[in-house]
C-alpha cells in the first residue's frame, strides 16, 4: 500500500491512502464473484484473541476469493498465549515464520502496534481493545459510498456506545478526511473520548454532540448504531445503568427521512429491533459483504 506496511491505525493512513483503498475495492467486486489467484503464493494468519464472526470469517473469505492459504486460531484459549502464558512477542516471532501477513484482534488496546514492534511481516489490526477498528472503518467507508454515492457532503450520525466502541474510533477518525458534518449521540457516560471529538474538530469538521436517540436520526443522511460493549465496562452496575437506552424500532423510523440509510457493524443486542430489517432504511446485512470486498483489497494492497 504504497508506504504502508502495517494497518495499525487509521491515523496511518491520508486522504489517498483511504480513497486508494476504496477505489480498488470497486474493482473487487468483479473479483468478488469470479475469484482470482493473485494471491496464490500468499498465507494470511488470523490469531484472534477475542471474539469474531464477520472480521475474521470475511477476512479468510477474501484472502481465500484471492487464491490465498489462511491459517490461525479464533480460540486463545488453545494457544500458548492462552494456555502456557506465551508472550505476545514471542507468539508474533514464531508466526511470521508461517504466513506472509498477520491479522490480529486482542482485548489490549497497543496490541496491534506491539505486535507491529516485534513482526517482519505485515500485521494487521482487527480490532484492538476499545481503542481501533481500521479495517471496519474502512468497509464503513466503502458502504457509504457504494450507497451514497459519495461520502464529501453527507450528515453521520454514529450513535451508542462511544466511548468503548472501537468501530466508532476508527470510523470517526476517517470521517473527518472528508467533507462531512457529524453527529455524536451516545447515553452520557458513554460520550466519544474529548480527546477524539477534539481531533476531528481541528481537522475543521463540524461535530455535534446530542444524549438521544430521536435527536441523532432526524434530518441525516446515515445513522450508524452501534453495540454497548457490556465486556469492556469495569462495573457491570454501570452498564445495566445504560442498557437499553439506545434502540431503533418502528417509532424511530418514522422520524427518519425517506433516504436515510442504517449500518450497524453487527453484532447487535437490541439496538435495532429486527423489526427494522425489513425497512428500505436497514443496509447492514449489505454492509457484510462490503467487508469481504473491502478486505480483499486491503489484502492486494499490502501483499502485492
Ligand atoms: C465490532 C467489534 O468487534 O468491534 N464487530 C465487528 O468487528 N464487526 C463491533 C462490536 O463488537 O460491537
Amino acid at each position: 500500500m504504497g508506504r504502508l506496511n502495517n494497518l495499525i491505525s487509521i491515523l496511518d493512513l491520508d486522504r489517498d491512502d483511504i480513497d486508494l483503498i476504496l477505489n480498488t475495492a470497486s474493482k473487487m467486486e468483479d473479483v468478488a464473484i469470479q475469484r482470482s489467484t493473485e494471491l496464490s503464493d500468499k498465507i494470511m494468519a488470523c490469531l484472534f484473541f477475542e471474539a469474531s464472526t464477520r472480521t475474521r470469517l470475511s477476512f479468510e473469505s477474501a484472502m481465500l476469493r484471492l487464491g490465498g492459504k489462511v491459517l490461525g486460531f479464533a480460540d486463545v484459549v488453545t494457544t500458548s498465549a492462552g494456555g502456557k502464558g506465551e508472550t505476545l512477542a514471542d507468539t508474533i516471532r514464531t508466526v511470521e515464520q508461517y504466513a506472509d501477513v498477520i491479522v490480529i484482534r486482542h482485548p489490549l488496546d497497543g496490541s496491534a502496534r506491539v505486535a507491529a514492534e516485534f513482526s517482519r511481516i505485515p500485521i494487521i489490526n482487527a480490532g484492538s481493545g476499545a481503542e481501533e477498528h481500521p479495517t471496519q472503518a474502512l468497509l464503513d467507508l466503502y458502504s457509504i459510498k457504494k450507497i451514497k454515492g459519495k461520502i464529501d457532503g453527507l450528515t453521520i450520525s454514529l450513535c451508542g456506545d462511544l466511548k468503548y466502541g472501537r468501530t466508532v474510533h476508527s470510523l470517526g477518525m476517517a470521517l473527518s478526511k472528508y467533507n462531512v458534518k457529524i453527529m455524536l449521540a451516545a447515553p452520557p457516560p458513554l460520550r466519544m473520548k474529548p480527546a477524539i471529538v477534539k481531533e476531528m474538530k481541528r481537522i475543521g469538521i463540524e461535530v455535534t454532540e446530542v444524549d438521544s436517540v430521536e435527536e441523532a436520526i432526524r434530518d441525516v443522511d446515515v445513522v450508524y448504531m452501534t453495540r454497548i460493549q457490556k465486556e469492556r465496562f469495569p462495573d457491570i452496575r454501570e452498564y445495566d445503568a445504560v442498557k437499553g437506552k439506545f434502540r431503533i424500532s418502528t417509532e424511530e423510523l418514522e422520524l427518519m427521512r425517506d433516504d436515510t440509510v442504517i449500518l450497524h457493524p453487527l453484532p447487535r443486542v437490541d439496538e435495532i429491533d429486527p423489526i427494522v430489517d425489513d425497512s428500505h432504511h436497514a443496509k447492514y446485512f449489505n454492509q457484510v459483504y462490503n467487508g469481504v470486498i473491502t478486505r480483499m483489497a486491503i489484502l492486494k494492497l499490502i501483499l502485492e
